[in-house]
């Protein structure tokens, strides 16, 4: 039994029944909106294309990433799935949008069409996590990568996995979000160095369970390399909160103290990560501007997240204000006033996507706690 549901200008049928064997999450429909404006902000910067652009939705359920991209973007896509019942909606949900014409259903495994194919745009979007198909798709992406995970357990420390999985380990603190992001970004980074091809991350988000990468790829040895120098670590004391980034070469210099600087406890270590900015912010805008003019049903919350990132500072941790008034005892004010006694200090503060009561600051921990006491 199916029933429809409307994305943007999409139609797409779903399964009703409890014991579904096609996914589809209702809450992943900010995530595709957001998609949708990136991919046609991506397309829109390109010099016109002789051959039309080709994009793979790689996992694909219901399709419904593939046909809303065929049909509100435009692009030739690919939109496959191994189980054979998900290929068949895959096929109604093509046949309903009218999209037959760009769009074509494989019933393969992702790996094995990213690896004998190359696309342009290459979207993975898996159960939890998307380490096992990340090789192929690096391989495969010429332009873009858009990349889901929901493992956000392993990724922000709170269960081992991470070094398993991503070979980085990340420490389970206030930020973790922020943590998983650039846990993952760092994998990515280091998968497509493999193949002589660069990353600029173009848009990263993380939002209730799951983190979202949408990345350009570029092709060169040189390039790839200096994507290598952007890797780095997290160093936090869990004792008075001081934390702070340092590159990769700084820790094969044995730069880095063992002991908090300010309180003598304990450095942890999260990392290797990519340390350094997330997005691009002219990018951002153009998908702000292309989430404006579209029919999208979550249209106010993407904006949301996309305007606080062309605003958030490229530093990689935030402060949870609650967290630090809490510990110092003193009534929290709002963050936007916080945010203007840190500026008027002369110190960089954004607010965050990543957290609605967490600020970003070139302020170390003990000058936040002065201005918070003042
Ligand atoms: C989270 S769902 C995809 C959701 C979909 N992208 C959306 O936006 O609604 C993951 C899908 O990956 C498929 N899958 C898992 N392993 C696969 C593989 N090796 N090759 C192709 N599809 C696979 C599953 O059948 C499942 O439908
Ligand atoms: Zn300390």
């Amino acid at each position: 039994m199916f029933s429809e549901v409307k994305e943007g200008t999409t139609r797409i049928l779903i399964p009703t029944q409890t014991t579904k064997s096609i996914f589809y999450n209702p809450l992943m429909e900010l995530c595709r909106d957001i998609d949708i404006a990136g991919i046609a902000a991506f397309v829109s910067s390109l010099p016109s294309q002789k051959i039309p652009l080709t994009y793979i939705d790689a996992l694909a359920a219901t399709g419904v990433r593939g046909v809303r991209v065929a049909k509100e973007v435009g692009l030739r896509v690919v939109i496959n799935d191994r189980s054979s019942s998900a290929y068949e909606v895959i096929n109604r949900n093509i046949k309903r949008n009218a999209v037959e014409e760009r769009a074509k259903a494989y019933n393969e495994n992702a790996n094995v069409l990213l690896l004998q194919n190359k696309y342009d745009l290459v979207d993975l979007d898996p159960f939890g996590t998307p380490v096992p198909f990340l090789d192929a798709a690096c391989k495969s992406a010429k332009k873009l990568l858009l990349i889901t995970a929901t493992d956000t357990a392993p990724l922000c420390g709170a269960h081992s996995g991470g070094l398993r999985k991503y070979d980085a380990k990340p420490l389970n603190t206030e930020y973790h979000k922020e943590m998983a992001t650039r846990i993952l970004l760092g994998k990515v980074t280091r998968d497509l160095c493999k193949y002589d091809k660069a990353i600029q991350p173009l848009l990263s988000y993380s939002k209730a369970h799951f983190v979202r990468l949408i990345a350009r790829v570029e092709k060169g040895a040189k390039k790839a390399d200096d994507c290598m120098k952007r890797l780095g670590f997290i160093a936090h004391c869990f004792s008075c909160g001081n934390r702070f980034a340092f590159s990769c070469s700084d820790l094969m210099e044995l730069k880095v103290e063992k002991k908090c600087e300010v309180c003598g406890a304990k450095i942890h270590i999260a990392g290797p990560l990519y340390i350094n900015t997330i997005k691009q912010k002219g990018f951002c805008e153009r998908v702000h501007n292309e989430l404006g003019k579209r029919t999208l049903g979550k249209k106010k919350e993407a904006m949301k997240i996309v305007e606080t990132s062309i605003n958030e500072l490229d530093i990689p941790f935030f402060y949870e204000h609650h967290a630090i008034c809490k510990a110092l005892k003193v009534p929290p004010s709002s963050i936007s006033s916080l945010i203007n006694a840190l500026q008027s200090s002369g110190f960089s503060a954004s607010r965050t996507h990543f957290s609605d009561t967490a600020f970003k600051t070139n302020a170390r921990m003990e000058e936040i706690k002065s201005i918070l006491k003042a």
